[in-house]
């Protein structure tokens, strides 16, 4: 039985680990794609830990959105800004959801 029991809290660890590798990445994917996306994210937001100073759109510092709100103005665009639907996959969306709604918290 106790062979069981470590198996299943080796296999527990095993788990939790790749989940935080792959938020790191996602994070850094998210991080990149502030800057890369076409037209950047960065052009017209202000996020202090992208180095970005645009002024076109809400500064993310101040407005700190949650994941889903930065997913649904992707997705669906808000005034001005357009949609990324078309430009970028899911998983972008998901990476760049994450990293807004955190850096935009950090100090
Ligand atoms: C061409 C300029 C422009 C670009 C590029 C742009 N945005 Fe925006 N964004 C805006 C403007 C303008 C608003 C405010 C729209 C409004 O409230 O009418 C906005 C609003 C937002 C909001 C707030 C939505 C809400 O619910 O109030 C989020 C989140 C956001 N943008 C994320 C992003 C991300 C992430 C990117 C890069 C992939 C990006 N934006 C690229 C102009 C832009």
């Amino acid at each position: 039985m106790k062979t069981l029991f470590q198996a299943v809290a080796l296999a527990a660890v095993a788990l939790a680990v790749p989940a935080q590798a792959d938020e790191a990445a996602q994070m850094a994917l998210g991080k990149k794609l502030f800057t890369t996306a076409t037209p950047a994210c960065a052009l017209c937001h202000t996020l202090k830990d992208a180095g970005s100073e645009g002024a076109i759109g809400p500064v993310f510092d101040e407005l700190q959105p949650d994941a889903a709100r930065v997913t649904r103005a992707l997705r669906d665009g808000i005034g001005s800004m357009p949609s990324f639907k078309g430009v970028l996959s899911e998983a972008e969306i998901a990476a760049l959801a994450l990293y807004v709604s955190r850096a935009s918290r950090m100090k």
